[in-house]
C-alpha cells in the first residue's frame, strides 16, 4: 500500500514527481505530498487525490532536482493534511517518506515526548524521523548511519525514503515488507526510485530490487546498498520486461474496463509456451527442481486472499478432480494466526496477484520454516512472495492498475488449471483423452472471452436497472461457487452495495430468508454438472419474488422463460467455466459503478496491494 517515489539527477524533480505519484496512484490515495531540495527543504502535502495537491502547489512550482513523493493509505491517523506524507524531523531539516507501519511506534513516540519532541501529526512515521533524527543527535554520526541504527530498534514493516537539508546530494532508502525498486538512470548519473516500476519504466529499464532489511545510498552518480547490519553488498542489476503502454490507460475511461477487455490476451499469455494441446502436454518452466515434491505431496494447501484466494478456490476444485491430491484453502491472514498442522511433504501454493500482500507472505514463511516447498503463483515478477517461495509459475496478466482484480483473476485461473492438469498427467489420474478434450478447450478460451465480451452492452442495459439497489445476492455452485464469491466482491468493493457470494444450495439455510421482490439475485447458471439442481434453486428464488440475473450456456432456452434477465457466455468445459462466466459479472459491478458515480480505479478505503497486515 501506498506510493513512494524519489528522484536524484539533473531533471526538475516537481514535475517528475507528480507523474510518478498519478502511475502510483492506485496503491493508495487519501492523501499526497511532495518534500524538494532546493538550498531549502520544501514540503507540500494535501489530503485527497495527486491533482488536488498539483491544484494546491499550483503557483509555487518548486524547483530543484533531488525529492520525494507519497500518495497514503492511511493506517495511523485520518487522511487528513497533517497526516499527509512527507514528514519532518523537529528541528526540519530531514523528511521521511513510509510505507508500512512502526508497530513499536507508541513507545518510541513517548520516549521521544519525554525528550521534548513535538508531533504535527498521528502516524507512525513522523515519530520514525524524529527517532532518526534523536539517534543523530545521540550519536553525532552521518545520516545514514542514524536511518541503520534507528531501523535496528524499529519493529514492524517499512519502506522508506530520507532526505536531509544538510545532506542535498543524497537519498537513503530503506526496506524491510514493503517493495522498493531503484532505476538506474541510462547515462548513469541519476537514480529513481519507487514502490514499484510503473514510475520508471519510461526513463530506465535498468533496475535494482532492494531486498529486506538493506538501506541504499543514492548519490548522483553513485548507489550504495549495505545490510543492515552494516554489511556492504553488491546490486544486482536486473532488466525489467515492462513497457510503458502496459500502463496507460489506451483509449479506456477506466484501467478496469481496459484489464476486462485485455483477458482475451492476457490469458493468452498466461498459456503461451506451457499449453502443447497437440502433444497433449503441459510445462511450466518455473517448476522444475521442485516437480516431484508437487506430485507426490501428500496435501497442498493454498493460501492467498480477497480474489486471489478465489481462484485458490477454484484450483481447488480442479485438482482434487484431476489429480486427486486433498486441498485445502485458506485465508492467508487466518492461516498464518491459527496454529496450522504443517507437515514436511506439504506443498503449499501462494496466490497473489501483486506478490506484496503482506498476510500472503507471512503465512507463506510460516509454511516454509515447517519445511514445506513454496509455489508461488504472482503477477509482478521479482515481487516479494515470487522470491520467498521454491518455484513457481507467473501468470503474465501484465501490469494491473485497477484495484478490482480482474484480468488477474483469469490469468490465475489458467495457470492454476495448468498446473492442476500437470500434476495429473504425472500422476496418471487423468486418461489421455480427457487431458486432451480439456487441454484443447483452454487453447479456446481466449476466443470465447472476446465473445463472451459483447454482451457489454446488454449488461449495461441491466446495470441499469439494478444499479439502485441495497442488496445483491450471487449464486453459483461448484466450478461456480468461488465465481459466485468473486462477482459479490467485485460489486462491493467498487459500487459500494452490499453484496453476498453463497453456493446455491445453501441459500435455503438462511440466505433465502433476505429474498423479496427488492432482492437482485445473480446465478451462474451455465451448463455443466449441476445444471438441473441450479434451475431448482432458481425456481426456489422466484417463488419468492427475487429478481433474477442469469448467467447462462449459449443456446440456454430453458432458464430464459423462468427468470428476468439472461446474459449467455459461450459453452466450455465446466472446468473451465469460471474463466467465461466470470467475464459478465466483472463487467456489470464495473457498470453499476460508474453509475453510482463511484471511482472504479480507486475505490474507497482500498488499495491495490496490501502491505500491512
Ligand atoms: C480484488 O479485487 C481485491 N482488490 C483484493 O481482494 C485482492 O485480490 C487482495 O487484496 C489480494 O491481493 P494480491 O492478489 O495482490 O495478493
Ligand atoms: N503507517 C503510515 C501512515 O499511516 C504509512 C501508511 C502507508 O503505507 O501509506 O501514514
Amino acid at each position: 500500500m501506498c506510493g513512494i517515489v524519489g528522484y536524484i539527477g539533473n531533471r526538475k524533480v516537481y514535475p517528475l514527481l507528480i507523474k510518478g505519484l498519478k502511475r502510483l496512484e492506485y496503491r493508495g490515495y487519501d492523501s499526497a505530498g511532495v518534500a524538494i531540495l532546493n538550498g531549502g527543504l520544501e514540503v507540500f502535502k494535501k489530503q485527497g487525490k495527486v491533482s488536488e495537491l498539483e491544484d494546491f502547489v499550483a503557483a509555487a512550482k518548486p524547483h530543484g532536482t533531488v525529492g520525494i513523493g507519497h500518495t497514503r493509505w492511511a493506517t495511523h491517523g485520518e487522511p487528513n493534511d497533517a497526516n499527509a506524507h512527507p514528514h519532518q524531523s523537529s528541528n526540519g531539516d530531514l523528511a521521511i517518506i513510509h510505507n508500512g507501519i512502526i508497530e513499536n511506534y507508541s513507545a518510541l513516540k513517548q520516549d521521544l515526548l519525554n525528550k521534548g519532541h513535538v508531533f504535527q501529526s498521528e502516524t507512525d512515521s513522523e515519530v520514525l524521523i524524529h527517532f532518526i533524527e534523536e539517534i543523530q543527535k545521540m550519536h553525532d554520526c552521518d545520516l545514514e548511519e542514524a536511518v541503520r541504527l534507528a531501523l535496528t530498534k524499529v519493529v514492524g514493516a517499512y519502506a522508506i525514503i530520507v532526505i536531509s537539508k544538510q545532506d542535498p546530494h543524497q537519498l537513503i532508502a530503506a526496506r524491510k515488507g514493503s517493495p522498493l525498486v531503484i532505476g538506474i538512470g541510462k547515462d548513469k548519473n541519476e537514480f529513481f526510485i519507487a514502490s514499484d516500476a510503473t514510475p520508471i519504466i519510461e526513463y530506465t529499464n535498468e533496475v535494482v530490487y532492494l531486498n529486506d532489511n538493506e538501506i541504499a545510498l543514492l548519490t548522483q552518480n553513485e548507489l550504495k546498498i549495505k545490510s543492515i547490519e552494516d554489511v556492504p553488498t553488491t546490486p544486482y542489476i536486473q532488466i525489467l520486461d515492462m513497457e510503458l503502454q502496459s500502463i496507460e490507460k489506451g483509449g479506456y475511461d477506466y484501467f478496469m474496463l481496459k484489464e476486462i477487455f485485455e483477458q482475451p490476451n492476457s490469458i493468452r499469455d498466461a498459456m503461451r509456451g506451457r499449453l502443447l494441446a497437440r502433444k497433449n502436454h503441459v510445462q511450466l518452466g518455473g517448476i522444475h527442481k521442485y516437480l516431484q515434491n508437487l506430485i507426490d505431496a501428500p496435501r497442498i494447501i493454498i493460501i492467498g486472499c480477497g480474489t486471489s484466494w478465489h481462484a485458490g478456490l477454484v484450483a481447488e476444485y480442479i485438482i482434487e478432480d484431476v489429480a486427486r491430491i486433498p486441498v485445502e484453502v485458506e485465508y492467508a491472514s487466518e492461516f498464518r494466526y491459527r496454529n496450522p498442522v504443517i507437515n514436511k511433504g506439504d506443498a503449499v501454493i501462494a496466490i497473489s496477484q501483486s506478490g506484496e500482500t503482506a498476510d500472503t507472505l507471512a503465512a507463506l514463511e510460516l509454511a516454509k520454516s515447517h519445511g514445506a516447498t513454496i509455489y508461488g503463483v504472482c503477477n509482478v515478477v521479482g515481487s516479494s512472495i515470487a522470491r520467498a517461495s521454491h518455484e513457481g509459475a507467473y501468470i503474465h496478466a501484465g501490469p494491473e492498475i485497477g484495484v478490482a482484480s480482474t484480468k488477474a483473476f483469469t490469468a490465475q485461473v489458467v495457470v492454476l488449471s495448468l498446473m492442476g492438469l500437470m500434476l495429473a498427467k504425472h500422476r496418471k489420474t487423468i486418461s489421455e483423452h480427457q487431458l486432451s478434450e480439456i487441454l484443447l478447450e483452454l487453447e479456446r478460451i481466449p476466443e470465447k472471452v472476446e465473445k463472451a465480451l459483447k454482451s457489454n452492452a446488454q449488461i449495461e442495459y441491466i446495470a441499469d436497472i439494478f444499479k439502485d439497489a441495497r442488496n445483491f445476492l450471487y449464486l453459483g455452485r461448484g466450478y461456480n461457487f468461488p465465481v459466485a464469491l468473486e462477482g459479490a466482491l467485485k460489486l462491493k468493493e467498487i459500487s459500494y452495495i452490499h453484496a453476498e457470494g453463497y453456493p446455491a444450495a445453501e441459500m435455503k439455510h438462511g440466505p433465502i430468508a433476505l429474498i423479496d421482490e427488492e432482492m437482485p439475485v445473480v446465478v451462474i447458471a451455465t451448463r455443466d454438472s449441476s445444471y438441473d439442481k441450479i434451475v431448482s434453486n432458481i425456481q426456489e428464488v422466484k417463488a419468492r419474488k427475487g429478481k433474477v440475473i442469469a448467467i447462462v450456456s449459449e443456446g440456454d432456452t430453458l432458464i430464459p422463460t423462468m427468470v428476468d434477465h439472461v446474459i449467455e457466455v459461450p459453452m466450455t468445459h465446466e472446468m473451465l467455466m469460471p474463466l467465461l462466466s466470470v467475464i459478465p459479472l466483472q463487467l456489470l459491478s464495473y457498470h453499476i459503478a460508474l453509475m453510482r458515480g463511484c471511482n472504479v480505479d480507486q475505490p474507497r478505503n482500498l488499495a491495490k496491494s496490501v502491505t500491512v497486515e
